[in-house]
């Protein structure tokens, strides 16, 4: 098989992480006779401070043919965060119908978590968040600046078919792990949005009787993702929970420098678009030090996804054996003082 894959690298460790891992992928899947060819795409902040825009008008065109897209991360010192967010990433999910954000939080053997007893494999629970709208919907305004009665309205849009595109896989997923899910809500607050949430978790439910099925407040679920993360197996959220929610997920498995992510269009009929969790990283972005691990482990969601498992498998189980190996080199978000293209070396040579 071969695949057309977009890269767009961005910003900050987002550039780093992902010239560092690009070979790596290309190659890993050669050596299992998967041909991929890659096309780079200079968008980003840099192109915003020269031309006034992250990515060009007809950007969406341009990517629409790909088989899938690696994102890095965007963000700059210099832009505002909102521009950034809403100047390339966004559009790529929204346009795409990219429904389903899934992240997996995994606590690898070998990495330590902040949490007081937890070792390998003790936390292994996958988020699918909402991705297209939700409490990210671009619906608003703000009206009488500068004076005193400046206004924000800033407004939630939930559809049953966006909402239902993300239900579903969710309830899929937790047939086929644990049996397990949880509804992420804050129906007793929002009784308009989040009930209706709840009502389209309930009639899905329906169609999955071996599913037991938990509702949790958003509040709750914070506090439990560090009391009791051990508990979780699938989790769906709104786009805002979700994201907040993730965060915790990448912190409590060790780093987010190993937390992978997935903006899936579910019905395929446009590329789907892997990333790593974490943005560009303003306090580390320059000196080469960032994990390249959450870039690896998204290749490897990327390569499941195309369905081609040998790679994918072959991507997972090397990070795992590298994570387990007390003498590999490791970043210092995991506690060691390795560069980011020695972690991608030493685990190019695993897998090659
Ligand atoms: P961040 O994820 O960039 O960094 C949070 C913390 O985690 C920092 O201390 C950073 O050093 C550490 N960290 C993150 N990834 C790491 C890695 N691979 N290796 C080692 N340490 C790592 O979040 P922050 O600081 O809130 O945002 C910085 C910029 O990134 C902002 O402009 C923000 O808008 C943007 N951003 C972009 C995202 C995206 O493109 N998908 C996602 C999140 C933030
Ligand atoms: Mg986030």
């Amino acid at each position: 098989m071969s695949y057309d894959i977009a890269v767009i690298p961005g910003d900050g460790i987002g550039n780093e992480v992902v010239e560092a891992v690009e070979p790596l992928l290309v190659d890993v899947a050669a050596a299992h006779g998967v041909d991929v060819s890659t096309t780079w795409f200079d968008w980003g902040s840099q192109r915003y401070l020269d031309e006034g825009a992250l990515m060009p008008d007809d950007g969406l065109d341009r990517l629409e043919s790909f088989d899938a897209i690696l994102l890095g991360a965007v963000g700059h010192p210099d832009v505002p965060d909102h521009v950034t967010l809403r100047g390339l990433r966004l559009p790529i999910t929204k346009g795409f119908n990219q429904h389903v954000c899934k992240r997996p939080s995994y606590l690898f053997e070998g990495v330590d978590s902040p949490l007081k007893g937890y070792t390998d494999g003790d936390i292994d629970l996958v988020v699918y968040r909402q991705n297209t709208e939700g409490e990210y919907a671009d619906v608003g305004g703000r009206e009488h600046r500068g004076f005193e009665n400046e206004v924000a309205v800033q407004a939630s849009v939930f559809t049953r078919e966006a909402t239902e595109a993300v239900v579903r896989p969710a309830f899929e997923a937790a047939s086929e792990r644990d049996g397990k899910l949880t509804n992420v809500t804050k129906s007793n607050a929002q009784a308009h949005s989040m009930v209706f949430w709840d009502d389209i978790v309930e009639e899905v439910s329906e169609e999955y009787p071996d599913v037991e099925v938990e509702r949790l407040l958003v509040d709750a679920a914070s506090m439990d993702f560090v009391r009791r993360p051990d508990e979780f197996d699938v989790v769906v959220a709104s786009n805002l929970f979700g994201d907040i929610l993730t965060d915790i997920g990448g912190i409590i498995s060790g780093s987010l420098g190993l937390a992978p992510s997935t903006n899936i269009n579910p019905d395929r009929t446009y590329p789907s678009m892997f990333e790593p969790v974490h943005g560009s990283a303003f306090d580390i972005m320059g000196e080469g030090v960032a994990n390249p691990l959450a870039t690896v482990l998204s290749g490897a969601l990327m390569f499941d996804h195309l369905g081609e498992d040998a790679v994918a498998d072959a991507l997972h189980d090397a990070v795992a054996a590298q994570l387990a190996d007390n003498d590999a080199p490791r970043t210092a978000d995991i506690g060691g003082s390795a560069a980011t293209v020695d972690v991608t070396d030493e685990l190019t040579e695993r897998l090659i």
